[in-house]
């Protein structure tokens, strides 16, 4: 028998603290406040919006998600962040023009009062941005204590009770993990000198955790995706999790990868390409950034296909990935992705997908739902990466020497069962043990 675990009650204000006032952060919390008011439906969402199947089939028990576990309410929800320029989260989303002008208008008073405090910023880690709203430090530890200073003021100002941080700035240049990032002493060494390759996203992750501050990543960035702040955030008993939101293409790649699996269809090639005109789109017009991205992006279908398993379906398969920067798309983006599968005796096929999406639309329900996530998993003492929440990751981060799961499927059935296993209900396996004795 499984004992419900105890978890801290959701009381008082929760404060979501976002890096990166831009397309998805700001139609995130016109979404939200819309939500709240009665004005918009949270689509997308799986804590305003899920169901749960508790006990047996024949039970009929399907609470919604946020009745069973105690989840922080929308009305409780206090919205901050940084960003580079000093636009209003009115204003940024105006910009962005994500969301319907009369729907922003509607909003104008609650979103014009959230305004970014400067921001931890360097040119070199996204060279087609620049921003004069940046903090102006010695050190880059000076630059973490600035935001330290900044996370406690913005509790007591907006008298929260818990925060949580969630990462919605701008893709940063590849970086690959050095010496310093494998070791917490020598990580706040490296603070101390300058060390060229501290991105500013692990100086956000590093400020979070130290503040005692849930921290996720929704951009492939490496930021807390390194021993020496995933031993940080064990020691203080931080949840953080990452990395890059599974929205747009990556969504469809996962949820058809594993269906063609499933049914043992061989793949010659996987050619997807977007175009995208927002200023995403232009931060991944440089070659450096859309690197990082495409890391994240190629990561998926491997494991899916587990080609050293079944090398006669997928060892040879061709795996592409383009992204263009186009602007007259602005956040439409649209992909294609052209599949050449193989059936039965080796007989060739296509499939063809054309998805005209809007990114931050998909991206916005996510960032509720790990917001809202990550602090169950603080009061619920989960430390550490939060691996349960991979659904919601392109790249996700797992413990040192394991493989991520990408099959979505497999990744919401994990989510499912760690929330049963934290309220002590029975995990459900799907198997049918009715043949046997009694049904599961
Ligand atoms: N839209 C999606 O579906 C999706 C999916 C996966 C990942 N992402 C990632 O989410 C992030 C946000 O996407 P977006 O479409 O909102 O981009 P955006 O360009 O509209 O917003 C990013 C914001 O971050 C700000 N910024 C950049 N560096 C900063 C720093 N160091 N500190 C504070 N602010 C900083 C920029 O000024 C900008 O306002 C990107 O990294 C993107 O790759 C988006």
């Amino acid at each position: 028998m499984n004992h419900k675990k105890s978890i801290q009650a959701a009381d008082g204000k929760l404060g979501i603290l976002i890096p990166g006032l831009g397309a998805v952060s700001t139609t995130f919390i016109a979404g939200t406040l819309a939500a709240r008011k009665g004005t918009g439906h949270p689509i997308g969402s799986i804590t305003q919006m899920g169901k749960i199947r508790l006990g047996k089939r024949t039970e009929n028990r399907n609470p919604a998600i946020n009745d069973f576990v105690p989840l922080a309410s929308l009305k409780d929800l206090v919205f901050g962040g940084w960003d580079i320029t000093p636009d209003n989260a009115y204003e940024a989303a105006m910009n962005a023009g994500v969301l319907d002008k009369e729907l922003l208008t509607d909003l104008k008073d609650e979103l014009e009062a959230i305004k970014p405090m400067t921001a931890v910023f360097d040119h070199k880690y996204v060279k087609n941005l620049d921003g004069e709203h940046i903090k102006h430090e010695k050190t880059k530890m000076d630059y973490a204590n600035a935001l330290m200073a900044d996370i406690a003021k913005f509790k007591e100002v907006n008298g929260c009770n818990r925060l949580v941080m969630v990462w919605c700035a701008s893709t940063e240049i590849y970086v690959e993990q050095q010496e310093m990032h494998q070791n917490l002493l020598q990580f706040e060494k490296a603070l101390e000198n300058n060390h060229s390759a501290i991105a500013p996203s692990m100086i956000y992750a590093y400020a979070a955790i130290k503040s005692g501050v849930p921290f996720v990543n929704g951009a492939p960035n490496l930021s807390c995706d390194m021993p020496a702040i995933v031993d940080l955030a064990n020691e203080l008993k931080v949840p953080i999790a990452g990395k890059d939101f599974k929205t747009g293409q990556t969504l469809m790649k996962t949820i058809l990868g594993p269906g063609l699996k499933t049914r043992l269809i061989g793949i010659d090639g996987w050619f997807s390409t977007n175009i995208l005109g927002n200023r995403d789109g232009k931060v991944l017009d440089d070659a450096d950034s859309f690197k990082t991205k495409e890391v994240s992006k190629l990561s998926v279908l491997e494991s899916i296909l587990e080609a050293d398993l079944y090398p006669e379906l997928y060892k040879d398969m061709y795996h592409k990935v383009r992204i263009n920067y186009y602007p007259p798309k602005g956040d439409d983006k649209e992909s294609w992705d052209n599949i050449d599968i193989f059936g039965w005796l080796g007989y060739k096929m296509q499939i063809k997908v054309n998805f005209l999406c809007k990114d931050s639309i998909l991206a916005a329900p996510v960032v509720l739902d790990l917001a809202l996530f990550m602090d169950l998993a603080h009061r619920a003492q989960m430390k550490g990466i939060q691996e349960w929440l991979s659904f919601y990751f392109k790249s996700p981060q797992t413990m040192q020497g394991l493989q991520p799961i990408h099959d979505i499927f497999l990744q919401k059935i994990k989510l499912e069962n760690t929330l049963r296993h934290l309220m002590g209900e029975t995990l459900i396996h799907h198997l049918g043990l009715d043949y046997y004795e009694e049904e599961q």
